[in-house]
């Protein structure tokens, strides 16, 4: 009975695996009422899950929709995941550097949402390219060129989109076990050899500190361990955003100036670190070897010409690379925010940013709204550098007039300056 199982988790018992199927499996058949799962996801909030229920639970839950067999194509596929971050266009500079290592890169990815951003609508801002991929067109270009990046098609996991739609209204999404839960059972749907996970950590992820983000990485690690796949985490900072820009147009120019060898640093410094880790786990050499293969995929031009032709193979122009800007789409107002102290870059809200680049057009606030692929933000100030009074913060891009002056006083807030220089946290936090 779901009572029963329930009354066991209200009580801090182990649910069995059959209770876990009866609950999940009734839940997405439409069995079991929201209420009861919502009950049971605030016990689970309260009394958490062990290592077996929560690989248990993944296994159901990605067990309650379409498994993605890539066995077709050839070579080693290792996947990449990001816990979510602003200004993180990650995927579009290491999905080429590994891919021109001869690591396959074939990834299904999403939208964004809120204050983050999605490889789909990064993609889809270069003119032509589509992410719309049947599954065998998908595989059938991974395999001509070793990669292929496509927006989630078919019906993965749905015990995930119902679960997450009641957690998102029951103030249940912050808890380890069903973020792990969650992120693994779209994961290991995906029948690829390994997988990187980033996992972010500070002011703009959801794992605010170490510490959680941590006990997050060992539950993901140890859920994909007992499926047989193996696994790492690159835990990095999110306490201010990525780069030096947010908003989708924006930050594939950043990426092509980044597999150009001319991006940040702070990004240059991650691409190279979850590259090494990919290639290293898809067992082509030790942890040395890989991230020199990682920095030189980018030095040789190989990791670039790799970009070039997924554009190209996904009906992209590929005239991106060469002619950047003139080639994306622009905003028509573009509006220097100015600094009104002088001091140093103590923090910056980077929940806060992303909030800025969604009103300015770049993200969703709900599921179904368009994005600007134009729109967002260029960032000139990041923690540890020093601004003079009336110097530039950052730029806005938009197409709304109405929102530019709300949002550039909003990118000033989101700034903390101080007379004191900051300690500028380590991109890379730790790797497991
Ligand atoms: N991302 C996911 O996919 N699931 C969660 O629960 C949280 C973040």
């Amino acid at each position: 009975m779901i009572y029963d199982i329930l009354q066991k988790k209200r009580n801090g018992a182990e649910n069995s695996r059959e209770e876990l199927e009866e609950l999940v499996g009734g839940f997405v058949r439409g069995n079991v009422p929201d209420y009861q799962m919502a009950a049971w996801l605030m016990a689970v909030y309260f009394r958490h899950l062990s290592g077996r229920e929560r690989a248990d639970l993944t296994e159901i839950m990605l067990q309650t929709g379409d498994i993605i067999d890539l066995s077709e194509i050839k070579g080693v596929k290792i996947d990449k995941h990001s816990t979510g971050g602003v200004g993180d266009k990650v995927t579009l500079i290491v999905g080429p550097m590994v891919a021109s290592q001869d690591v396959v890169f074939a990834k299904l990815s999403g939208r964004g949402l809120g204050h983050t951003g999605g490889t789909i609508d990064k993609l889809e801002s270069i003119p032509g390219l589509t992410t719309e991929l049947s599954l065998e067109r998908f595989k059938s270009i991974a395999n001509e060129i070793g990669i292929a990046l496509a927006g989630q098609t078919g019906n993965i996991v749905p015990a995930d989109k119902k679960m997450y739609a009641l957690r998102d209204v029951t103030a249940t999404v912050d808890e380890i076990s069903l973020i792990a839960s969650s992120i693994m059972s779209k994961k290991l749907a995906i029948t690829t050899d390994g997988i990187v996970l980033d996992v972010k950590v500070g002011s703009g992820a959801f794992m605010k500190t170490i510490g959680e983000a941590e006990e997050l990485s060992e539950a993901m690690i140890d859920i994909g361990v007992r499926h047989g796949r193996k696994v790492a985490v690159v835990m990095s900072d999110m306490s201010q955003p990525l780069g030096k820009t947010v908003g989708n147009a924006l930050e594939v120019r950043e990426a092509v100036e980044t597999l150009k060898g001319e991006g940040p640093s702070d990004l240059q410094e991650l691409c190279i670190c979850l590259a090494g880790k990919m290639l290293e786990l898809a067992g082509t050499g030790n942890s040395e070897t890989c991230l020199e293969r990682a920095r030189s995929s980018i030095e040789s031009g190989k990791a670039l010409e790799k970009f070039v032709e997924m554009v190209r193979s996904q009906g992209g122009d590929p005239e991106v690379v060469s002619a950047g800007k003139r080639k994306l789409p622009r905003a028509s107002i573009m509006k220097e925010v100015l600094s009104q102290e002088a001091g140093y870059i103590a923090s910056i809200d980077t929940e806060g940013v992303g909030f800025v680049a969604m009103m300015l057009g770049a993200g969703r606030r709900n599921k179904d709204d368009k994005v600007d692929p134009s729109a967002g933000i260029e960032i000139f100030k990041k923690v540890g550098n020093y601004v003079e009074r009336r110097e530039v913060l950052g730029v806005l891009h938009t197409n709304l007039e109405e929102v530019v002056e709300p949002a550039a006083g909003k990118l000033f807030s989101a700034y903390r300056i101080s007379a004191d220089k900051p300690t500028v946290p380590d991109m890379i936090r730790k790797i497991l």
